[in-house]
């Protein structure tokens, strides 16, 4: 049951996903490695394409300086139109894993299976208007499910409570038909939110502003965030 009971778990269980769309590109090998040496378990690259959601990020050239100063699995968060077309890129860049959307693929077993053949790690990612069923048919060839909590394209926006239940129903379907499947959230996590999506299931957080955005320093952020999760761990009744 790896520390986690209709739900709820064990706060040591959690993993942090620093997201660098929120870091200082000017200084972002010192940035990550900050976020290694505060006991980050994966970095998060985002990758947007400006047709899939309404902004650039960034592209494989990233992930290979990244690849050369940390050690962490570096996740590849594709918010593109067409993942197929650079998921080999990425993979010769040193991505350790493809997070790829449900919405807007019409091959997405077809998508999944190509990032296997590759030998990396694969999950799906559902925006917010998007329901836990499409889950359904695909659980059992992912590694991970990522539930979006803010609508993807932009770091820094507001957690929508009104995933939480979301977050409740994939845990249950994870339990009953992939056990050991990640639940990943992303967007709005901070010291606030975090207790709340790890009380309903999740055990990967994915967190850009409140890590590299926060005024005390990556460290300082990443102590922080460790430490609501554990708390609210604690209080869970
Ligand atoms: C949003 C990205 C997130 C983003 C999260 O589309 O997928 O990974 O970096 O940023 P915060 O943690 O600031 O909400
Ligand atoms: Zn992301």
């Amino acid at each position: 049951m790896d520390g986690r009971e209709g739900g709820k778990m064990d706060g040591d269980g959690v993993k942090l996903a620093p997201s660098i769309l929120a870091a200082d590109f000017a200084r972002l090998g010192d940035q990550v490695a900050d976020a290694e040496k505060a006991g980050a378990d994966r970095i998060h690259v985002d990758v947007m394409d400006g047709h899939f959601v309404p902004n650039l990020s960034m592209g494989a050239p990233i992930v290979q300086s990244l690849r050369r100063v940390t050690r962490l699995p570096l996740e590849t968060h594709l918010m593109i139109s067409n993942p197929d077309l650079f998921l080999e890129e990425f993979t010769e860049a040193g991505s350790d894993s493809f997070l790829v959307h449900w919405e807007g693929n019409n091959n997405l077993h077809r998508t999944l299976q190509r990032v296997k053949a590759l030998g990396k790690r694969v999950g799906v990612v559902i925006n917010p208007a998007t329901p836990a069923a499409v889950l359904e048919e695909i659980l059992q060839d992912v590694e991970q499910v990522l539930v979006m909590t803010v609508d993807p394209g932009f770091g820094h926006q507001h957690f929508l409570h009104t995933t939480l239940r979301k977050i409740r129903w994939v845990r249950r379907m994870i339990e009953q038909t992939k056990p050991g499947c990640d639940l990943e959230v992303d967007g709005g996590i901070e010291a606030a939110t975090a207790p709340l999506v790890v009380a309903a299931g999740a055990n990967v957080l994915v967190a850009g502003s409140a890590i590299f955005g926060d005024g005390d320093g990556v460290t300082a952020a990443m102590k922080r965030l460790r430490a609501a999760v554990n708390q609210g761990v604690k209080s869970t009744p």
